[in-house]
């Protein structure tokens, strides 16, 4: 019941009980999506990991299905851990991912579906001659630092090519892979890319996007008018980071562009939690899509009492932004099926606690005016140290100004969502801030703050700001998807029909809320 348990999610993806990790290969296939995830069947921490499956036929409500790949052979005896999937000719499904074998030893297997006629692919069958990928003498690859195969490519030469994630000391490597048939894999020479000073690259994701429009495209595209992206996930920090570069096929090396930065520091997709991301592309739809892990921010204590941990972001249409230097994301419109009771307010102060619970509300925010706009210091350069030295409590000239979500009717306790707009040099600087410092009186949570800078004109636009929120998940996006931070919380007040929402501007200039519309959402069909 929700009562013995707040925090489960609405709408958000989770298994009925226990761990749950990384999302693993993601795809359609005849016109259903699946969905693997790394998976404890037996209790609420990391361990015994197989990949549990469920599919969907919206993306928003799904039916589970029995584990679809575990422990069976020598190659993947101690666990079946993360990889994806490939579309070979002919629209066969192909599973890459990394078993742990009795040694202890990261290798990489395959496995396919046993019946191809069954759209819901319940059963996979195992290569007989995993593990196709191995650490060996020869090649000098660390045995527990070789996992997560990406989703396979085909060059013109007809070879597939995959990446696994690894690293050398604390250079961050793409060991590149190809293959005539799949099975038969050869090491290249060189990696697809490396960089210095991160550490291991966990999950790593590689696919092109178009450099114009919203449409994504098929894993293998090259071309005049494509560009690559490469998404590491870093095990030293637990951020993702990607950069936007130039793939060159014969040469087989990936090159981030000038300006974008290849480090910890760089573009992310989420400035909260989100981690072991990964994409598929939807030829249905046309789209790119993104499935992203949101780690619990409570006790491992709390998570064995609650009997689970771990939840999915909201999947993500990704695209390539105008400028060329960053990706925009923005909640699949499936999700809005979900909406009931709209409530559209005139008014800059949005109560709505009693009436509907408000699950997703998207708000426009126009500056009237930026004479008195903080001036930004130049050593100001760290959004999430910014966003928590300057949390909500912190008046300003232009902001803080946004909502307040998840909050109990007296602010004992909320989750405050906000921008602040500083003058920068030549330019107006934005900041979006995740505030969880009062999100429960239960002190016994990360309540970490969280910040990321948003690429936004505020003088001739006017500012975004889009929350879905799922009794323990706020979810945000700012300037229509350019910067978008994650949070988990843990109400001990503000729970189902006593959690409360409002808008708020607490800076001293005027701004203008232009336009507000918050929904509630129906439960979507999950577990
Ligand atoms: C990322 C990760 C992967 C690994 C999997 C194991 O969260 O550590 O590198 O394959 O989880 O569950």
């Amino acid at each position: 019941t929700s009562e013995s348990q707040p925090y489960r999610t609405g709408y958000h993806f989770q298994p009925p009980k226990n761990w749950m990790n990384d999302p693993n290969g993601p795809m359609i296939y005849k016109g259903i999506y699946h969905l693997f995830y790394q998976y404890n069947p037996k209790g609420a921490v990391w361990g015994n990991i197989v990949w549990a499956h469920s599919t969907s036929t919206d993306l928003i409500n799904w039916t589970p299905h029995d584990a679809a790949i575990y422990p069976s052979q020598k190659s993947d005896i101690n666990g079946c851990w993360s990889g994806s999937a490939t579309i070979l000719p002919g629209g066969k499904p192909a599973m890459l991912y990394t078993g742990i074998d009795p040694n202890n030893t990261q290798v990489q297997n395959l496995a396919v579906p046993k019946n191809l006629s069954d759209p819901h692919l319940i059963e996979w069958v195992k290569s007989p001659t995993n593990p196709l990928m191995a650490p060996t003498a020869m090649n000098q690859i660390n045995v527990s630092s070789f996992r997560d195969p990406t989703t396979a490519w085909l060059g013109p030469d007809k070879k597939w090519r995959v990446i696994i994630g690894s690293k050398i000391n604390h250079k961050g490597l793409a060991i590149l892979y190809t293959s005539k048939n799949f099975v038969k894999w050869t090491q290249a020479k060189h990696p697809l890319h490396s960089a210095e000073g991160t550490g291991m690259w966990e999950c790593p994701d590689f696919f092109p996007v178009a450099t114009k429009g919203v449409y994504g495209v098929e894993t293998s595209k090259l071309g005049s008018s494509i560009k690559h992206v490469l998404k590491v996930s870093l095990d030293d920090t637990k951020h993702e980071y990607y950069t936007i570069g130039t793939y060159n096929i014969f040469t087989d090396k990936y090159v981030p562009d000038k300006g974008q930065v290849d480090s910890d520091s760089g573009l992310r997709y989420d400035y909260g939690k989100f981690y072991a991301s990964k994409t598929f592309f939807d030829i249905l739809t046309q789209r790119r899509i993104l499935w992203g892990w949101i780690n619990e921010s409570s006790s491992v204590e709390h998570d064995i009492k609650k009997g689970w941990s771990g939840v999915q972001a909201i999947p993500r249409n990704i695209w390539l932004d105008k400028s060329g230097k960053q990706l925009i994301q923005w909640p699949i419109v499936e999700i809005e099926k979900l909406r009931v009771n709209q409530v559209k307010l005139p008014s800059k102060f949005l109560k709505a606690g009693s009436v509907v619970e408000v699950k997703d509300i998207e708000a426009s925010f126009k500056i009237p005016g930026f004479e008195k706009a903080e001036v930004l210091d130049p050593s100001w350069t760290d959004p999430q140290l910014l966003c928590s030295q300057k949390g909500v409590s912190v008046k300003g000239a232009l902001g803080p100004f946004g909502f307040l979500v998840l909050s109990s009717k007296s602010l004992e306790e909320y989750t405050a969502v906000f921008f602040r707009i500083f003058k920068g040099h030549g330019k107006y600087v934005v900041l979006m801030c995740s505030d969880q410092s009062r999100s429960s009186l239960d002190a016994d949570n990360d309540k970490t703050t969280y910040g990321a800078f948003v690429d936004v004109d505020p003088v001739h636009k006017s500012l975004s700001l889009r929350s879905l929120i799922d009794h323990s998940i706020v979810e945000s996006f700012g300037g229509g998807g350019k910067a978008c931070i994650t949070a988990r919380v843990y109400p001990t007040l503000a729970i189902d029909h006593e959690a409360h929402l409002y808008a708020f501007n607490y800076g001293t200039e005027k701004i203008n809320l232009t336009n507000l519309s918050a929904w509630s959402l129906k439960k979507a069909q999950i577990s």
